[in-house]
């Protein structure tokens, strides 16, 4: 195989972490290209995206499936056969089991929009809100099997302001999440990160 390493980006939805990692990617500061973009919504403007790009772009449409195991087959099958590196979730709405999981061990990350383990699950930015954090930030870890429970790679901070709303708070936060995907993606590729137990080491 010739070329840098290839990685898959996974969206559901806007897709502006992609383009974060699309743009690092072409300005030479992570050694990679990404070679797909898959999504399991025909609308999702991370599509459009890679399109922009001239990146391969698939659709699996989560609705076609019974099961979420039959699902996670099929996308094991498209980004085994597309042979990336690494497989990025950017946005993309769908919890994985073990069928996607086991299939690539400790090479998938996630970013989410809190200090995990605080405000795991959906609106990270409303939560922190709501219980009335002092701070926020964002948090890209190594998936398992958990929802958002996976070892940490990397995180950013941001105050929470007196007059935020979701909105201006999860604007804030975005920022961050666009440094700090394509840094821990740089590291991993370059073979500097190892995973021992929960903690995550950078060499
Ligand atoms: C981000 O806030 C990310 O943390 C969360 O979903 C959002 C995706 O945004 N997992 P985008 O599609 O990358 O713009």
């Amino acid at each position: 195989m010739s070329g840098p390493p290839e990685i898959a980006v996974l969206v559901s939805g806007s897709g502006s972490n992609l383009q974060a990692i699309i743009d690092a990617s072409e300005r030479g500061e992570i050694p990679c290209k990404v070679g797909l973009v898959l999504s399991n919504k025909t609308d999702a403007f991370g599509l459009e995206r890679g399109r922009r790009h001239g990146i391969p772009i698939a659709v699996v449409d989560h609705k076609a499936f019974q099961t979420r195991e039959e699902f996670d087959a099929r996308l094991v099958d498209i980004l085994t056969a597309s042979g990336v590196r690494l497989v990025c979730l950017a946005g993309f709405m769908r919890v994985l089991t073990p069928v996607f999981i086991r299939a690539f061990p400790h090479r998938i990350m996630n970013i989410h929009p809190a200090l995990l383990p605080a405000f795991p699950g959906t609106h990270g930015p409303r939560q922190a809100l709501q219980y009335g954090a002092r701070f926020a930030g964002c948090t890209v870890h190594f998936i398992d099997e958990g929802i958002d429970t996976g070892p940490v790679i990397a995180q950013a901070v941001v105050p929470v302001l007196d007059d935020d709303t979701e909105d201006t708070l999860a604007a804030r936060i975005l920022v961050e999440e666009h440094k700090i995907y394509p840094m821990a993606i740089r590291l991993f590729l370059e073979g500097r990160l190892s995973i021992e137990g929960r903690r995550v080491r950078v060499s």
